[in-house]
């Protein structure tokens, strides 16, 4: 998906690309780019370099005929793409980065409906997604029979072997992310966060995590302000649309955000307020390619999709004319 997401607004600008895929990930870029051949793409219009941020990574985001990046991946990583287009051409950048997104259901909300909602936009692809609903706030009202959907949902899930059709959730990627994950997950033990299942790795062969659902999460825990990326669901209590609004607002990211409710006020109020690059009522990864994707503050520049994201591709030119009076 991400490499659809850089080729077609480029190729459809007339450019030609460099595809650098994450070091963990080289397969698929590699088979598309050779089926792009098959396909009759011109030679050299496409082109996949595999390799770790360093080298291959550097090189291109140094290098002084690249005009433009666009990189999906980690804010610190985003820092370091945009100091290197600073000190080299001034190439264009634009960043799709990390997220720690808010999903805020109201007492009027189908709980079961929301809880479905909530663990989707969560635990999709095991959480390692940048625009995971991975703070998901509660009414009061609802949120003891709230929490008691989730975790069973939670426990529903089958993890184990990729490549079985019955596997709902394979492994996290590697060994960094998957001790990034464990050791958040202990943070939110240590402060105090309730465990209601999972909260440890599955069995002891390779990085498989158990889905973890957290209750009585507190805005200051690490759990609700870290990017976690795996499937740990953290479930904070709310009152009012004021507080909520504030409290999903104050982070340093702005990736996406969602309400559930069936109050279009509620809705709208919410949408408007938050600062968050896509906003989702009563539904979550509502992603087309019609409709811009990007972030507010360290979620990144610019924006992918849409008719947004061509503009990364493209140069504005004025041309201005002179015409002689006529005498
Ligand atoms: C959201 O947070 C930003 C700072 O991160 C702030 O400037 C803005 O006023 C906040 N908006 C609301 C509605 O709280
Ligand atoms: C915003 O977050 C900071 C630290 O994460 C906290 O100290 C502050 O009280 C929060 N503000 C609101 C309005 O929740």
């Amino acid at each position: 998906m991400m490499l659809a997401w850089k080729w077609g607004p480029a190729l459809a600008a007339g450019c030609t690309i460099v595809l650098k895929p994450a070091e963990q990930t080289p397969l698929t870029a590699l088979y598309l780019a050779a089926l792009s051949k098959e396909a009759g793409f011109p030679t050299g219009v496409i082109n996949v370099v595999p390799g770790y941020g360093p080298t291959a990574g550097a090189a291109l985001s140094q290098h002084p005929d690249v005009r433009k990046v666009a990189f999906t991946g980690s804010t610190e990583i985003g820092h370091v793409i945009l100091s290197a287009a600073a000190n080299s051409n001034l190439k264009r950048v634009s960043l799709e980065l990390g997220g720690k997104s808010p999903i805020v259901i109201f007492d009027d909300a189908n709980i079961n409906e929301a809880a479905q909602i909530a663990h989707d936009a969560l635990f999709g692809n095991h959480g390692q997604s940048c625009c995971a609903g991975s703070r998901t706030f509660v009414q009061a009202k609802i949120y003891n029979e709230f929490v008691r959907v989730a975790k069973e949902l939670a426990m529903k899930k089958k993890v184990g072997d990729p490549f079985d059709p019955t596997t709902n959730q394979g492994p996290q990627i590697d060994q960094e992310m998957f001790d990034k994950v464990l050791g958040l997950i202990k943070s939110g033990k240590d402060e105090g966060a309730v465990v209601e299942t999972g909260g440890e790795r599955q069995g002891n062969v390779g990085y498989f995590i158990k889905p973890t659902v957290f209750s009585n999460v507190k805005d200051n825990m690490r759990i609700a302000k870290e990017e976690i990326f795996g499937p740990v669901q953290s479930i904070l209590k709310f009152d009012t649309l004021e507080e909520v609004i504030e409290r999903a607002n104050n982070t340093t990211y702005g990736l996406a955000a969602a309400v559930i409710t069936n109050d279009i006020n509620k809705a709208l109020q919410f949408s408007r307020a938050v600062e968050a690059g896509s906003v989702w009522v009563n539904c979550y990864d509502a992603i087309t390619p019609q409709t811009p994707f990007g972030g507010y503050k360290k979620s990144g520049i610019g924006r992918e999709l849409g008719e947004d994201g061509l503009e990364g591709y493209l140069e504005t030119k004025t041309i201005s004319i002179k015409v002689p009076a006529l005498n």
